[in-house]
């Protein structure tokens, strides 16, 4: 009985070093794999629990980004020196994200792959102008190899995105079709100096879309909130879905800006 009741106690602490360890290491990973890319924190700081199943997620989101917003967030945080490029006029891409309905809850890097430039080199030009990174401190290639490696990699179980090059090739297409920029331009809704309404914005791209959309808003000291980024969401078969969360969601009572790129 005594040798039972011992057996029990060692088992049972060997479980509670166990677990800790566990604990210690997955914190550890997923710091270690945290985005350097600082804008990507708008929407993806959730730890991510340790899902790299390519096949164990539910829609894509595209998300766009105003480029002045991202960049004077960046510049007033001191996170990143952030320079927009002079070719750069319109909104560009953030991401094509795999996520799931559990909000934060999306998987990473499903395989090994990592980023080689030489297999995109003819969508280079589009990938500069519509998916540039602003980062002047960081290496010209480190945005796509992240993006690619972290999210990319989970979309290969999608056609149309089984390769590097197919998965840059039909983001760059799906931002061409869903340009942010045109479709709040078709509900009148263009850069100026004033803010807008919040609820002119989210009404703008739900009426577009056909379906909810998502704005996302940030708060710049000195100026206000921004409006920083969009995203549509889109199933497996690239159909507009209605988006089943929004994180930053841009308030329909907040005054938002929307200001012009002066090149
Ligand atoms: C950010 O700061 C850099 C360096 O001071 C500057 O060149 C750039 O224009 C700033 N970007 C924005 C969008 O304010």
């Amino acid at each position: 009985m005594k040798i039972c009741f011992a057996v029990l106690l060692i088992l049972a602490v060997l479980a509670i070093v166990e677990s800790r360890w566990r604990r210690h290491r997955r914190h550890h990973h997923s710091k270690h794999h945290h985005s350097k890319h600082g804008s990507s924190k708008q929407v993806s700081t959730g730890s991510q629990g340790g899902n790299h199943d390519m096949n164990n997620w539910d829609f894509f989101m595209l998300v766009q980004q105003w480029p002045l917003s991202s960049c004077e967030k960046e510049n007033v945080t001191h996170e990143h020196t952030c320079v927009i490029p002079k070719y750069v006029d319109g909104w560009t891409l953030h991401g094509l994200w795999p996520s799931t309905n559990v909000e934060k809850n999306y998987p990473t890097e499903c395989t090994n792959e990592k980023f080689d430039p030489e297999e995109v080199r003819d969508l280079k030009p589009r990938m500069l102008k519509y998916w540039p990174n602003m980062f002047v401190d960081s290496d010209k290639n480190h945005f796509w190899a992240h993006e690619y490696e972290k999210h990319g990699t989970c979309a290969e179980s999608v056609p149309g995105f089984k390769t590097e090059h197919e998965f840059f090739n039909s983001a760059l297409n799906l931002r061409d079709e869903h340009d942010i920029g045109n479709i709040l331009a078709s509900q009148e809704i263009t850069p100026r100096d004033q803010p807008y309404e919040g609820s002119d914005l989210n009404d703008a791209l739900n009426k577009e879309l056909g379906k909810t959309g998502c704005v996302q808003c940030q708060k710049i000291k000195d100026i206000g909130y921004v409006i920083s980024a969009a995203v549509v969401c889109l199933s497996k078969s690239k159909e507009v879905i209605d988006c089943p969360y929004c994180e930053h969601k841009c308030l329909d009572e907040d005054k938002v800006y929307y200001q012009p790129i002066r090149g």
